[in-house]
């Protein structure tokens, strides 16, 4: 039986890596190669790794430091090993370490010797920082859509849902009546400054690393912005140190990615209140609940549930790429070898959670009686009486709270609504009061005069919608 933990020998002689073999005659021990190794995880970057040895190799041409013999030899063997990679017949082999000596030790198997012409003018530093950049860019190109439809799928049921009236809540006490296509829309505008800080982020990781070398640059004639343009950067990084060492680009995308999920999980929890039988003011379908092997009742929220959790995960993962950044000195560090599952794990975890919340959105039916009825409750139109009594009474602001605190109390003691009090009942409180009072009591009417702003009146919610879908 072998116990891996205490297999600690050292590797055959002859596997001394290749690759810097020159002064290394002794193998790495097993323990020093898998600590070391990162091709499990950075076998990813293989596509983006393999784009930017094309481009390197293409610049390398055109400035006349590799011949073109060499160089077309170098392009066609990348395609193989692309090819291979893709297709899974590809060898991986943790003494090689990671996916860029991978590819170059194939393409070594390959073309043979002007394989090692590759790497003049190039180390894994920036090769690193590359693929890196290149995979994220992709990674956030793709999410913004998976964000739109969201955001899509909210502007819908808002419209759908733009006078049906709802309790708001502040505290998670009743406090006005609102429209559950307003509350929606209040997730529409979150999910857009998400989009706004992934494109930020984009804009600002879109800088070449390539050519900065090792950290100090090259003696050799290369051409940086030529490999940046065919790369779709808009400019090269400026300074060579700051382009090997600098990984504040994944972590915006994980702080941008970690409000999202936030955002996420305000959402979800909502959704696991709404359909408690408590409240009741939504119903999730099959497609997103789980029944329960011992209480055949239930219907559980998992789904909600999950993406509500997830977001511990994004946290954790922004939380652990900045504690091993920190207080690394200039330039790279292979404590940065680390800096990659963090940002894997959440891009894994947005592909679930983000279109998770579309699918429920869109799956969900509003109880809209439940809703309405709940609306009502809890005295949730006194600010509209309040509101009244300034208006038509013309009390001031502070007397009028009094007074309706007065009426709540009364309607408390007598175990009824504000509308459920006679108008004997609000003279004896406030002489003034007139029947006209009882119009502004109804929630449809409170939703209806505020009117506002961006505030909850069906007519302003539609207009919202109007000018987000055009905005989006
Ligand atoms: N696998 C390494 C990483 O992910 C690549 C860069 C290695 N550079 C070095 N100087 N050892 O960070």
């Amino acid at each position: 039986m072998t116990d891996k933990r205490s297999d600690d020998k050292k590797s055959d002689s002859s596997s001394a890596n290749a690759l810097w073999g020159g002064r290394f005659g002794g193998g790495a021990s097993d323990i020093m190669q898998r600590i070391n190794a990162s091709i499990d995880f950075d076998r990813r970057f293989y596509r983006q790794d393999i784009a930017g040895s094309r481009a390197h190799c293409n610049m390398l041409m055109a400035q006349g430091i590799l011949n073109e013999d060499d160089a077309h030899a170098i392009l066609k063997g990348l395609d193989q090993v692309e090819s291979e990679i893709a297709e899974g017949r590809f060898e991986y082999d943790a003494s090689k370490e990671d996916i860029h000596m991978h590819v170059e030790a194939r393409l070594t198997e390959i073309i043979g010797e002007p394989a090692g012409r590759l790497h003049t003018a190039r180390s894994r530093n920036d090769q690193v920082a590359l693929d890196f950049r290149l995979w994220l860019r992709d990674e956030i190109d793709a999410l913004d859509p998976a964000l739109a439809q969201l955001q899509g799928v909210l502007l819908d049921r808002a419209e759908e849902h733009a006078d049906t009236v709802m309790p708001g809540f502040t505290h998670l006490q009743a406090a006005q009546p609102v429209t559950f296509g307003h509350h929606l829309m209040a997730y529409v505008e979150m999910l857009s400054r998400d989009r706004g800080r992934f494109r930020d982020c984009r804009a600002r990781l879109n800088e070449s690393p390539l050519g900065a070398a090792a950290l100090a640059g090259t003696s050799f004639p290369i051409d940086r912005d030529m490999t940046a343009g065919a790369l779709g950067f808009d400019r090269p990084a400026a300074n060579s140190m700051d382009a090997v060492a600098a990984r504040d680009f994944a972590m915006e995308y994980l702080a941008a990615a970690a409000i999202l999920s936030v955002h996420l999980s305000r959402l979800a929890e909502e959704l696991v209140n709404w359909a408690s039988a408590q409240f009741n003011f939504i119903s999730l379908g099959d497609g997103f609940t789980t029944g329960s092997s011992i209480m055949p009742q239930k219907r559980n929220p998992d789904a909600a549930e999950l993406v509500r959790a997830k977001a511990g995960r994004v946290i954790g993962d922004l939380n652990a790429l900045l504690v091993v950044m920190k207080g690394l000195p200039m330039t790279y560090s292979k404590d940065m070898q680390e800096d990659k599952e963090p940002v894997f794990e959440v891009a894994d975890t947005l592909t679930l959670t983000v279109p998770a919340m579309t699918g429920m959105i869109g799956d969900l039916t509003a109880n809209t009686a439940v809703m309405e009825a709940a609306a009502g409750q809890g005295f949730a139109t006194a600010t509209d009486l309040a509101d009244w009594l300034v208006r038509e009474l013309g009390l001031p602001f502070r007397r009028a709270h009094h007074v309706t605190g007065s009426l709540v109390k009364l309607a408390e003691d007598k175990g009824v609504d504000l509308d459920g009090l006679t108008l004997a009942d609000m003279q004896a409180v406030e002489g003034g009061i007139t029947e006209a009072v009882f119009a502004v009591l109804g929630v449809h009417n409170s939703v209806a005069s505020r009117v506002s702003l961006g505030g909850t009146a069906p007519s302003q919610v539609r207009a919202a919608i109007a000018a987000a879908r055009s905005r989006l």
